[in-house]
């Protein structure tokens, strides 16, 4: 029995990625530039064993099935292809934070899987853009929460991982994850981007203002530009969301957007801070130093919130084991 646990943390995208390439691979049809954290992580434990018929995965404490078991099983697959090999294995995850709600679960639980599995079969040796790049094909944010700081993620074809292109502490930055539900989304990423893709009437307008959203904001990173990162990062969810909700997927609800116009009264107020929100209600609020101790302040007050978590730009995925 050979085994590897990582941990890898989750990561929200400041330009989203949202729709595919209409290829098979799962290639992301728009570059996408995200931010990993340092709370809310992952940890998965994989054993190859010789002696198991099927692989067994455990999420979150119970036993998993259906899509869930089946995405599991295909990354194990890739993995099993890569090395020649068949043995079954056995799968423990658990996320410490809400699973499949829009706070990006399948992001930290698909790299830290794809690092697991790696450094758990024997003879197989891959470098961290190939991992991340198995990480895509399983979910395609989960690319980016191999690397830590800022990451981007190319819309590319063929071997296509992420690629980190600052540090953590490049920016000032502490996010607000502001918790309003602690159950499931009804539509999964995966079937709310095919949907938005086939029927939505804004996907062209999406597909054509995303890529240069991405590149006014990579240049707004390097340059530190504090406002125009933030506004850009507005932009992009609210774009995003704006097609999605157009093939009649709203993931927004009404303390989603009492959030928004919070963040929006505190900027009237002086404080640079900024929003986004991913497939799902929650509100990640991005500010600096100075402004965190009243941002929370404000943003506890909105009626719906049940919690704020606190948390910072972080380290990538690592095996612990
Ligand atoms: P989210 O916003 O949480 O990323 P998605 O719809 O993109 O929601 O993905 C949720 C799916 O990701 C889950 O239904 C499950 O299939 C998978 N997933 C989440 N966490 C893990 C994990 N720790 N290990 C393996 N798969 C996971
Ligand atoms: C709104 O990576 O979860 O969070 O590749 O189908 O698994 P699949 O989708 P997923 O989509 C994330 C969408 C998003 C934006 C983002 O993280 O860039
Ligand atoms: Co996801």
């Amino acid at each position: 029995m050979t085994a590897a646990t990582a941990i890898a943390h989750t990561n929200f995208a400041l330009a989203k990625y949202w729709g595919k390439k209409p290829l098979p691979g799962n290639y992301p049809a728009v570059p996408s530039l995200s931010v990993t954290l340092e709370g809310m992580s992952t940890r998965t434990t994989v054993r190859f064993d010789a002696d198991l018929q099927a692989d067994q995965v455990t999420l979150n404490g119970a036993l998993a099935t259906g899509d869930v078991h089946g995405r599991v099983v295909t990354l194990l697959d890739r993995v099993r292809a890569l090395a020649g090999r068949s043995t079954r294995a056995s799968v423990e995850s658990a996320n410490d934070f809400p699973t499949a709600s829009g706070l990006a679960s399948s992001a930290s639980g698909f790299a830290a899987l794809a690092l697991a599995a790696v450094h758990a079969m024997p003879g197989l040796d891959l470098s961290i853009e190939r991992v991340s790049d198995l990480a895509r094909q399983s979910s395609a944010s989960a690319a980016r929460s191999l690397f830590g700081g800022f990451v981007e993620l190319p819309a590319g074809e063929g071997i296509s991982g992420a690629r980190p292109i600052a540090p953590p502490d490049h920016l000032d930055l502490h996010v607000l994850v502001c918790v309003v539900t602690e159950g499931s989304k009804d539509v999964g990423s995966t079937s709310g981007m095919q949907k938005t893709s086939l029927t939505s009437p804004y996907y062209p307008a999406w597909l054509d203002a995303a890529p240069a959203i991405f590149a006014a904001m990579k240049l707004a990173l390097e340059a530190r530009d504090w406002e125009k990162l933030g506004d850009l990062t507005e932009r992009s969810a609210l774009a995003m969301h704006a097609a999605a909700m157009a093939a009649g997927l709203v993931y927004v609800r009404g303390v989603t957007l009492d959030l928004f116009a919070a963040v929006r009264r505190l900027r009237q107020e002086g404080l640079l801070a900024y929003f986004t929100a991913d497939a799902g209600p929650h509100v990640k609020v991005l500010v600096r130093s100075a402004d965190l101790a009243r941002a929370k302040g404000a943003l506890a007050q909105v009626p719906g919130v049940l919690r704020i978590i606190e948390t910072r730009p972080g380290g990538g995925a690592v095996i612990v084991q």
